[in-house]
């Protein structure tokens, strides 16, 4: 028996794969495949992207990932030329975007345009393997396409193998998965998934098509309304005197419902969590029926994102004239990404109330500046960021942020009025020590 497996598995091991799209989806994956033996070529549109990957430098910051690369270069084949890519692989994946649409749904523009460009050059059978995060259905409708449009005689089968990649951690989070889901409809395609995935260290788990598409769109939102939930807690701790970090951690002994995900703060952001709750909400609402639960987790994390801006109108009337501190840009920490990210809905407010706005992020100023190239006082450290600032947000919980010598604060600051929006420090920190701390779910501490 395990003879058998060993020789199946080498029958197949040097596969040809293609993965479409080299955003964090399709570039991790590919990256991660090559690093496990196969021949992957990564395909985008975007020329001056692939010619920086030739060059075995990653368009995006993300831990190991650069260094993974280097070590996979002779897998590796970045391209353009989709049909190179596409006409002999075994196995091509779609790691493509499906931004949110106007009314919440997914587009699936791009998608498709892959799907016209497989039809149009695959020469051999293959799986086609959508890896983007896709409205339930999608699969079989991307299949019926390819079958309607194959310009040569091929067998394809389409299999859906949802990513649970977070941002930061993704190399991590794919070599060693909770878990791979395969969403198939043909034994074929199933062997040959496990085939690419028999060097991952994870369980496998084998579904139908639309039960894979709605794992992934499940467990996101489920996770995003954990985050909304604690948050409501948070807020109510506030108002009655619990702290919701004792609530939290409490709550997580129950291994019903496990102690991750249970920060509190000024709300989700990123790529999934905004884009994901919106797009099942409008799935359901679109076929009569309602997510209540996600609909309400979307609205608690709205109004979290302005928690801190509310907070500081308690300190100052009017930010006019103000100089204020920001600690954190991005999303959340290990990334550059800015994609629904607190700062881009706070510091507009703030610089339209005529405040100077200083701000600081290890990796997030060069994307932020795309949006805010002149309005805003870029600093290197978070010593210079705060000199003189009447008041503090932190946005990102940034390891330099976590670390950092308190007493600064005081110091430094022309009013230590500290608004946390990721619970960086501990309260007791502040105490008696003539400065504000304002968090999230905690008892404020109100010296300055
Ligand atoms: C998420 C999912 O974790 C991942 O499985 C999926 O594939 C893509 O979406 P990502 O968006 O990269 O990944 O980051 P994640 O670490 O999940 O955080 C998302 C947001 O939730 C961040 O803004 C983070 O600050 C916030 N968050 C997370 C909290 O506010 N509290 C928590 O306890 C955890």
């Amino acid at each position: 028996m395990r003879k058998k497996a060993r020789i199946n598995r080498r029958e197949v091991w040097n596969m040809k794969i293609a993965v479409a799209g080299t955003g964090y989806v399709g570039l991790v994956t590919g990256v991660c495949l090559a690093s496990k033996g196969h021949h992957v070529t990564c395909v985008d549109v975007d020329e001056a992207k692939i010619q920086m990957m030739q060059k075995g430098i990653s368009p995006i910051y993300e831990e190991g990932l650069e260094e993974l690369m280097h070590e996979s270069m002779d897998n590796l084949t970045f391209t353009t030329d989709y049909a190179s890519a596409y006409k002999d692989a075994n196995v091509i994946f779609i790691g493509v975007g499906t931004p949110e649409k106007k009314d919440g749904s997914a587009n699936l523009t791009y998608v498709y345009k892959v799907a016209k460009q497989i039809a149009e050059t695959v020469e051999h059978d293959c799986v086609v393997v959508v890896k983007s995060t896709v409205p339930i259905g999608t699969n079989d409708k991307v299949e019926a396409y390819l079958n309607a449009n194959l310009a040569h005689d091929v067998q394809i089968s389409v299999a859906s193998n949802p990513e649970f990649l977070a941002q930061g951690t993704a190399v991590r989070d794919t070599l060693h998965a909770a878990r791979i889901v395969l969403g198939v409809e043909t034994e074929q395609a199933g062997t040959v998934l496990k085939e690419v995935y028999a060097d991952f260290d994870a369980p496998i788990l084998v579904t139908n098509r639309r039960s894979a598409e709605m794992i992934k769109y499940a467990s996101n939102d489920f996770l995003a309304l954990k985050i909304s939930y604690i948050n409501e807690i948070a807020n109510l701790c506030e108002i009655v005197g619990a702290n919701v970090e004792d609530v939290a951690k409490g709550m997580g002994y129950d291994p019903r419902i496990g102690n991750r995900f249970l920060n509190s703060g000024i709300g989700y952001g990123g790529s999934c969590f905004p884009k994901d709750t919106k797009a099942l909400s409008w799935l359901a609402s679109f076929n009569d029926n309602e997510m209540k639960t996600i609909k309400a987790a979307i609205e608690v994390n709205e109004g979290q994102k302005l928690k801190l801006i509310k907070k500081a109108r308690k300190y100052y009337d009017e930010f006019e004239g103000l100089t204020v501190a920001v600690l954190g840009l991005t999303f959340k920490p290990g990334t550059d990404d800015l994609r629904e990210a607190p700062s881009l809905v706070n510091i507009p407010l703030l610089l339209d109330d005529g405040a100077k706005v200083k701000a600081w992020d290890p990796v997030g100023v060069k994307n932020f500046k795309k949006h805010y190239p002149d309005e805003i006082e870029y600093c290197d450290t978070i010593e210079e960021t705060i000199t003189d600032a009447d008041i503090c947000f932190i946005f990102t919980e940034w390891e330099d942020v976590t670390q950092f010598d308190v007493n600064l604060y005081k110091k430094l600051m022309k009013k230590p009025i500290i608004l946390d929006g990721r619970n960086c420090y501990s309260i007791e920190d502040f105490r008696g020590t003539g400065m504000t701390y304002d968090s999230i779910g905690r008892q404020c501490i109100q010296e300055a």
